[in-house]
C-alpha cells in the first residue's frame, strides 16, 4: 500500500544489434547475453521478447560496409530497414524505434560528415534526415536521433512530414554526456571514432544546466519524448528533467552500466538480479517513464509472467 514506485514492462526497451547475413547470433564478449543478429535472428528474438512481455525494441545497425557520410544506413535496403519490414511482418505489435545516428555506418565511426577533423553540423542533418525518412518509409514506429547535433529534432520533424510521415514520432537523445559508459556498446555496433572524441557535440558530465537546455531546445524543436543517457551516474538530472518538463522521460541505462553489473555478478561480488532491480527501481523512481536498457528480456524471465516488480 505504501510502495511508491512500481516498474512495468510496459516501461522497458530492449535494445537489439542487427547485423548482416544468416542465422548469425555473434555473442557479444563485454554484454553477455546480448548478440549481434541477422535479420531472421533478430525476428525470432522478437518473438520471444514479445512473449514474455518486452513489447518495445530499438533498433541499432551493423552495415556490411561503410562510407564517408554513414550514407549506408540511409538507403531503403539498408540493414534496418530491411530488420524494420521483417520484425513488422513477423511482429507486428512489437513498438520498433529505430536509433538514428551515423557512427556505425561511417568509416571513422564519428556521428557525422567530417570536415576539418570535426564532425560538421549542419551537413551532418541531411544524412541523419535521409536515415530517418527511410526508417518511416520501412514502417518504424518511432526515431530516435542520438547523434547530438544541433537543430536535428526540426530537421528531421520537418524532413519526416515533408514525405507524409506526420503520425511518426521523435525521441530525442536530448541530454547525452560524453560518456565512458559506452564503451561496451561502441564494440557491440563498431562504432569506436577511429580518430579524436565524441566532445565536440556531446555533453560535458559536469553540467546540468546545460542539459536542461538541450532538453528544452529538443521540446521547442518538436520532440515527444526526451531522453537523459546514461541513467545511473545522471540520476539528479532525470529527476531535475521530471520536474522541469511535462513530458515523456526516457533513461537509457546504457552498456558501461550493464556490463559492470555482469561482471561483478560473474565474480560472485554482487547479487546481480537484485542489484539489477534496484538499479532499474531507482531510475524509474528518479522519474523516467521509459527505460532503455539490456537486462529488459531477463528481467521479464525473472518475474515469470508477472508484468511488473
Ligand atoms: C550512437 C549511440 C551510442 C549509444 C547509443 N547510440 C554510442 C555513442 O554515442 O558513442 C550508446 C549506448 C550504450 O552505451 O548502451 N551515437
Amino acid at each position: 500500500m505504501v510502495n511508491e514506485t512500481t516498474v512495468s514492462l510496459d516501461n522497458l526497451v530492449m535494445p537489439l544489434f542487427a547485423c548482416p547475413g544468416e542465422k548469425v547470433k555473434n555473442p557479444i564478449g563485454s554484454m553477455p547475453g546480448n548478440y549481434q543478429l541477422s535479420v531472421d535472428m533478430l525476428v525470432e528474438e522478437c518473438r520471444e521478447l514479445y512473449g514474455l512481455g518486452i513489447k518495445s525494441v530499438l533498433l541499432f545497425g551493423i552495415p556490411e560496409e561503410k562510407d564517408e557520410h554513414g550514407l549506408v544506413g540511409a538507403d531503403d535496403n539498408a540493414i534496418i530497414p530491411r530488420a524494420i519490414r521483417a520484425i513488422k511482418d513477423a511482429v507486428p505489435e512489437m513498438f520498433i524505434i529505430a536509433d538514428v545516428c551515423n557512427c556505425e555506418y561511417t568509416t571513422h565511426g564519428h556521428c557525422g560528415t567530417i570536415v576539418n577533423q570535426d564532425v560538421d553540423n549542419d551537413l551532418t542533418l541531411k544524412t541523419l534526415a535521409k536515415q530517418a525518412v527511410a526508417f518511416a518509409r520501412a514502417g518504424v514506429d518511432m526515431v530516435a536521433p542520438s547523434d547530438m547535433m544541433d537543430g536535428r529534432v526540426v530537421y528531421i520533424r520537418e524532413s519526416l512530414d515533408e514525405e507524409g510521415f506526420t503520425q511518426v514520432p521523435i525521441m530525442a537523445y536530448s541530454a547525452k554526456y560524453a560518456s565512458a559508459f559506452y564503451g561496451p556498446f561502441r564494440d557491440a555496433a563498431e562504432s569506436s571514432p577511429q580518430f579524436g572524441d565524441r566532445q565536440t557535440y556531446q555533453m560535458n558530465p559536469s553540467n546540468s544546466n546545460e542539459a536542461m537546455r538541450e532538453i528544452e531546445l529538443d521540446v521547442e524543436e518538436g520532440a515527444d519524448i526526451v531522453m537523459v543517457k546514461p541513467a545511473l551516474s545522471y540520476l539528479d538530472i532525470i529527476r531535475r528533467a521530471r520536474d522541469t518538463f511535462n513530458i515523456p522521460i526516457a533513461a537509457y541505462n546504457v552498456s558501461g552500466e550493464f556490463s559492470m553489473v555482469k561482471a561483478a555478478a560473474q565474480n560472485g561480488w554482487i547479487d546481480g538480479r537484485r542489484i539489477t532491480l534496484e538499479i532499474i527501481r531507482s531510475i524509474r523512481r528518479a522519474g523516467a517513464d521509459i527505460i532503455i536498457t539490456y537486462h529488459a528480456k531477463e528481467i521479464a524471465q525473472w518475474l515469470e509472467g508477472k508484468t511488473s516488480f
